[in-house]
């Protein structure tokens, strides 16, 4: 079975940049890695160092509305006493689909399932938990998801089949409430591995124990990092953040504890 790894949390706290972070690293450790942007605007691509005008021409896989059609039955939107198969064929989405960053390092940009937004889009979950729970991937392979911001994921069952769970939080209190409701949602669907990922972290030793001490999974520490907005704002990747920075060896350091 491959290594399915959800990256949860709330808005803005570094998902994509640690999504990003690990899939090079597993990649430069010799896995084959999907990376899956679950957002409506397509930042990983970017953190992935594709180029932006590759990045914004990538129509999200759910707002492919033939595609969804052609393999669940209904368009997205229909869903009323509309059928649509639950399990539609996927095996063959990432190599249609899928957009080469390097070798053995692909992304999949399946887009957002916000419902609230779109109208109902159960033809398109369909499509994206079958893609999900089907992926025709290899032992030793690994899947990087990106989720969108918030509880979505769980709301809607995507985060069903998934080994692992980095739940990523900014030190606030506001961002740790948000990151202990989702590690709640995650240990019910039964997500074995799940570890908190306190992001741009400015505080000492006692905060990490006080941080620690409130929550019964592991918890991490990246500590804030000026190389990563700068690399951000000259439009490069998380592969070109220098590898001696803070930022990057502590998440090197929780990347080889957790996957070796
Ligand atoms: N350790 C860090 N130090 C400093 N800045 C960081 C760090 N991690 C991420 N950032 C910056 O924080 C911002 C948000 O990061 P990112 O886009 O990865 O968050 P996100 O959780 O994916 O956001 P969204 O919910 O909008 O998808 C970016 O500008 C990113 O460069
Ligand atoms: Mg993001």
């Amino acid at each position: 079975m491959p290594l399915r790894v959800l990256v949860a949390g709330k808005g803005g706290v570094g998902k994509t940049t640690i999504s990003a972070l690990l899939s090079f690293f597993l990649s430069s450790r010799g896995k084959r890695v999907l990376a899956v942007d679950t957002d409506s605007v397509p930042n990983l691509a970017l953190a992935l160092g594709l180029p932006q005008e590759v990045a914004s021409s990538i129509t999200p896989l759910v707002r492919d509305e033939g595609l969804v059609e052609e393999r669940t039955g209904a368009r997205p939107g229909q869903s009323w006493g509309v059928f649509f198969r639950l399990n539609p064929k996927v095996d063959d989405l990432i190599s249609k689909y899928g957009i080469r960053v390097r070798d053995g390092l692909n992304l999949l940009v399946v887009g957002s399932i916000d419902s609230a937004k779109q109208g109902c889009l159960c033809p398109s979950i369909a499509l994206v938990k079958a893609l999900l729970r089907h992926i025709m991937l290899e032992e030793g392979d690994v899947v990087v998801v990106d989720a969108e911001a918030g509880a979505e994921v769980f709301g809607r069952g995507l985060a069903e089949n998934f080994d692992q769970m980095l739940c990523v939080s900014e030190p606030t209190v506001k961002s740790l409430e948000v990151s202990r409701k989702l590690i709640e949602m995650g240990k019910q669907l039964g997500i074995r591995g799940i570890s908190l990922v306190v992001n741009k972290f400015r505080g000492g030793a006692e905060l990490e124990e006080r941080i620690k001490n409130t929550f019964d999974v592991d918890v991490y520490f990246i500590p804030y990092d000026e190389s990563f907005l700068q690399a951000e704002m000259e439009g490069r990747g998380a592969d070109t953040y220098p590898k001696d920075s803070p930022g990057v060896k502590s998440a090197h350091k929780i990347f080889l504890e957790l996957f070796g």
